[in-house]
């Protein structure tokens, strides 16, 4: 039986803190040394410390929330607090740490009366599904300047974990099943926010991926597939991002702790990788504070380490093992010089006064996001509704009030508020939290301002004989079906819940003009597919997402989402038909195989042969695209040349994608590159892809280098990972490279 604090630790750090906006503390004298160089002034700033100080900056601790009611006397009246709060060193010029979550947006559930609500961007998986980085950097900058204004200086974004498993509850935080499109879009959302002055970590490093039992979950995986698959988009995302942090994992990672994973945390990300700034832990996740030892720089929310594992490991614990040298004072200053010399590359200790802040720009952005995420499924000439349909049907999914979000740590209170908190509780540890929370954009509304002169009656799905009634009189008939996910739990199966396909399939047999508009973070199964005409996938589209479904159901817009994850046809499919641990108490050891090493998503289904219900990469537009002209060349790594033309008669956007499909006699898929291309009717545009080779290698564990074996490489152009139209051979020479 775990105690209702330990409920709460789950919980509770989405729960966190709201608090007084102020700037962090940043007066008094500054180190002398090296103005412009982050490492020299870290280092100087280090050397003048003392222990109290340098013990200071490697915890951070939670504010006051309804579960910490009572204000930790280490936070200073007055400071401004989320989830973490580290003192700064005043008289060293080295400002408090201030976190907030800020995946979809800055997180504020409700306990900071003056703070007025932040833009609730769409999920992390609506912008992977976007195929687009500048879209994801424009968010990066929401939630940077957010936090900004706030006083916040460090956002805990950018998940990018692989989405491994239909099931896992959190997938709609992470960006997508590949690779290369995950740390595309993760680098670019830091970006975003540092470049405001901000922070930003990436996260959970690493292996991540279901939620069952988190705490106890041992992730068992091939190190080599490992390099090639999860650690590798983290790779790429630090190289082109340099976030100030990492947050590692709950789980463990073949047997070891991710916060205390020496071989993961000093060897490879601080040693082979040469990261320079500093790992925080995940709230509650770290029992010893020998992980100090193995890599881990700072103890987050150290009440939540206090109840769950009865210890502040980087507190006294700490302190002993540093006066018997069991930890030596070196890593006690590298993990100090760590933290200072993020602050000092990013800047966060030269604010000057807080940027002004336009949230009608903001919610720009939060609908542009929405409407280059929608994936258009399928469509059977039903979409894009006729200017001059007269009656609708729309049914189910709370599309009167307004769309759903993800449950957890990253839920954002918007603007003015939910337009509902439907409580649905439930057993367990999440049960107290599990809320439908719908954002204030209702479909319904939005529709009828696009068709004002169509009748547009609602039905709310609940009896799948009202909803037939309403069905059959309207000219079409338009279904929502939604799903809750969110932290802490995974998905039992890949059913819509609430009786939810019965609903569809009976509107389906009262009207032949029937669409679906699905509102998940995770693929569902489509009982009822071959009965509807048109599939939307909207995921959890944020604040501005009733509009953006109406856009591209009118044909305001034009869709243009991909999928950035596969939908089985059901879950035999999978690598694990059986999610281990899945139902057993929170607290029972879980030892989770990831048996599929580097083979994630498209990549185990072009392996294995299989059809999936949809693939990956896969999304219809109102308009048509052909490819020519695809030009390969080899050497040391494969560029390839394609024309991309729209060949019908809107403007819309195409994601053109580069596979890697068989390296010699092995079938070996891979996505080397893509472009999201926007084209008006006619219009052509040449693209270029140059593959990172580390797509093309695979990783020697035991050499701790990739390996690029000489040889015939054969590429392919698509629309998604099973639509291939062009293909070409390249030859690349033999090397070893790389780290
Ligand atoms: C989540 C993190 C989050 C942290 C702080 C944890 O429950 O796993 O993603 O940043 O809480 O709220």
């Amino acid at each position: 039986m775990q105690s209702s604090f330990q409920q709460g630790v789950v919980c509770g750090l989405m729960l966190l803190v709201l608090y007084e906006v102020s700037a962090p503390g940043v007066a008094g004298a500054q180190a002398t040394e090296d103005r412009t160089d982050p490492d020299a002034r870290a280092r100087a700033t280090e050397r003048q410390m003392t222990d109290e100080e340098r013990l200071g900056m490697i915890i951070s601790i939670m504010g006051t929330n309804p579960i910490l009611p009572v204000r930790d006397k280490r936070i200073p009246k007055g400071a401004t607090m989320s989830a973490g709060y580290t003192p700064g060193v005043r008289r060293l010029g080295v400002p408090a740490l201030q976190m907030t979550d800020a995946s979809l947006g800055v997180t504020n559930p409700g306990y900071r009366p003056k703070d007025r609500g932040a833009t609730a961007l769409p999920a992390s998986i609506v912008i992977g599904a976007s195929f687009n980085p500048a879209l994801a950097r424009e968010g990066g900058m929401v939630l940077g300047r957010e936090a900004r204004i706030r006083g916040l200086n460090v956002v805990l974004g950018g998940g990018v974990n692989l989405q491994r498993d239909p099931r896992n509850g959190r997938n709609f935080e992470y960006y997508s099943e590949d690779p290369l499109l995950t740390a595309a879009l993760g680098a670019e959302a830091v970006n975003g926010a540092q470049g405001e002055g901000v922070i930003s970590t990436l996260k959970h490093y690493t292996l991540n991926c279901n939620e069952t039992n988190r705490h106890w979950l041992d992730a068992i995986i091939d190190p080599a597939a490992h390099r090639e698959s999860d650690l590798l988009a983290f790779q790429i995302a630090i190289e082109r991002s340099q976030p100030g942090a990492i947050m590692s994992g709950y789980n463990l990672i073949n047997g070891e702790a991710a916060g205390g994973n020496y071989h993961l945390l000093t060897e490879v990300l601080k040693g082979a990788w040469g990261y320079k700034g500093w790992v925080m832990s995940d709230w509650g996740a770290t029992p010893s504070w020998e992980f100090a030892v193995k890599g881990l720089d700072q103890e987050s929310g150290v009440q939540i380490d206090q109840r769950m594992w009865q210890v502040e490991p980087f507190g006294e614990p700490l302190r002993e093992a540093l006066a018997d040298g069991k930890l030596p004072r070196e890593r006690l200053s590298d993990m100090v010089r760590r933290i200072l010399r993020s602050m000092y590359a990013v800047g966060i200790d030269k604010w000057g006064p807080a940027p002004k802040v336009d949230m009608a720009k903001h919610n720009e952005v939060a609908l542009e996001a929405a409407r280059q995420g929608i994936v258009l499924l399928k469509n059977e000439g039903a979409l894009p509704l006729a200017a001059d349909v007269k009656n609708i049907a729309v049914i189910g999914g709370h599309a009167l009030v307004g769309v759903p979000t993800g449950t957890g740590s990253s839920a954002v209170l918007p603007v003015g508020g939910h337009a509902n908190i439907i409580r649905l509780g439930g057993p367990g540890i999440m049960g107290e939290l599990r809320n439908l929370y719908l954002l204030p954009s209702s479909p319904v509304e939005e529709l009828k301002k696009l068709l004002p002169n169509a009748t547009i009656e609602f039905d709310s799905g609940m009896s799948p004989g009202e909803a037939a009634l309403l069905a059959r009189r309207s000219d079409v008939a338009i279904v929502f079906g939604i799903r809750t996910e969110g932290e802490g739990f995974d998905l039992p199966d890949l059913e819509l819940p609430w009786g939810q396909n019965a609903t569809i399939a009976a509107v389906a047999a009262a009207n032949p003009n029937t669409i679906v508009v699905l509102e998940t973070g995770n693929p569902v199964s489509m009982p009822w597919r071959d009965n509807v005409k048109a599939i939307l996938e909207a995921w959890y589209p944020g604040q501005a997402g009733g509009t953006a479904i109406a856009e591209v159901l009118t044909g305001k817009m034009n869709p243009s989402g991909r999928l950035p994850m596969t939908f089985p046809a059901d879950l035999s499919q999978t690598p694990r038909p059986e999610l281990a641990g899945l139902g057993t108490p929170w607290g029972t050891p879980t030892t989770l195989r990831y048996d599929e090493g580097a083979e994630v998503g498209y990549r185990w289904y072009a392996q294995k042969g299989l059809t999936p219900l949809y693939a990956f990469g896969h999304g219809l537009s109102y308009t048509s695209f052909a490819y020519s002209d695809l030009q390969v060349s080899g050497g040391e790594t494969v560029k390839a040349t394609f024309t991309v033309t729209n060949t019908g008669d809107r403007a819309g956007a195409d994601v053109p994608q580069l596979y890697l499909v068989s390296a010699g006699d092995e079938t070996r898929m891979r996505l080397l590159g893509f472009e999201r291309v926007e084209l008006e009717p006619g219009a052509s545009k040449q693209v270029t892809v140059t593959a990172d080779p580390r797509l093309l290698a695979r990783f020697d564990n035991d050499a701790r280098q990739w390996r690029l074996a000489g040889g015939s490489y054969r590429v392919a152009l698509g629309k998604a990972a099973d639509e291939l139209l062009l293909t070409a051979d390249a030859t690349l020479t033999e090397r070893a490279f790389g780290k």
